[in-house]
């Protein structure tokens, strides 16, 4: 589909077919070197009552929001990005060719964080710590993975986030913990999933309570690995609105239409 002033993107969590898998409400994977496909960007817009976590892959970004924040996203990094209470921001190419390749999540926040101040947490590349073993690298945005703790903090949720490439004939054996919601997305490739298979662009929401196996067969695969704490909340959500009640919302779009949804400036961090 197509997002922002014309960008191409794969959504899968937050569609009809899955409309919203608790905690999170979005996915959006982008990928194209057709420079027609991204090049328009996100010009300004809003959000309010949840996180966004962008992971660029391969790309330039840059972010500028109302309050005058700017950063940087390049090729391996990562921005979280607790709207809250509100936020009107740009995201937008800083190149006009070559790969531009990435994802967008959104992460739902509990009905008591809607409302508080933004923050954003920067992640270079380096950053990001990568654990390695026999025909296996993962890198690990969020949570912990192979005794290291990865440099996002994402307190209501406690989301693991993990990058991981597999090569050939290799696996990839992963603890599905009992309270999480987990999911995998191929982006790379393509693999059997506990007796699954998986080709790229492909969602797979897992159980929980077990552990999952998931082997690339005769090439290389890389996926991203997300769980997190389901909030078992009422969601209502008005595009890039998302609240517990519908009064919220009309409050919401009121606020955006009368200049009011900017109410903080938000906390920068960079790691
Ligand atoms: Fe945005």
């Amino acid at each position: 589909m197509s997002e922002g002033a014309g960008v191409t993107v794969y959504r899968t969590i937050g569609t009809p077919a899955l409309r919203h898998l608790d905690p999170f409400l979005m996915l959006d994977y982008f990928g194209s070197d057709d420079p027609d496909k991204y090049i328009a960007g996100f010009p300004d817009h809003p959000h309010r009552g949840f996180v966004t976590l962008t992971y660029m892959l391969d790309g330039h970004m840059l972010h500028q929001d109302s309050m005058g924040n700017r950063g940087d996203l390049r090729s391996g990094g990562a921005q979280w990005m607790k709207a809250a209470s509100g936020v009107i921001h740009s995201e937008m190419p800083q190149q006009s060719e070559g790969l531009m390749r990435g994802f967008q999540l959104w992460i739902n926040l509990p009905a008591s964080e809607k409302m508080t101040d933004p923050v954003y947490q920067e992640i270079t590349p380096e950053a990001i710590p990568v654990v390695e073993s026999a025909g296996l690298r993962v890198q690990l945005l969020s949570g912990h993975y192979g005794g290291k703790e990865g440099p996002i903090a994402d307190p209501h949720t406690h989301v693991q986030y993990l990058d991981v490439s597999i090569d050939a004939g290799h696996r990839f054996s992963h603890h599905l913990a009992t309270n999480m919601t987990s999911f995998l997305f191929v982006f790379e490739g393509a693999v059997r999933c506990s007796g699954t298979s998986l080709s790229h662009h492909s969602l797979a929401v897992l159980g929980s309570g077990a552990s999952v196996e998931i082997t690339a067969a005769d090439r290389a695969a890389r996926l991203i690995f997300v769980a997190g704490l389901p909030l078992k909340e009422p969601i209502v959500q008005h595009g890039p609105f998302v609240m517990t009640t519908h009064h919220e919302i009309e409050q919401a779009v009121s606020d955006y239409r009368n200049n009011r949804l900017v109410q903080k400036k938000a906390r920068f961090a960079r790691r």
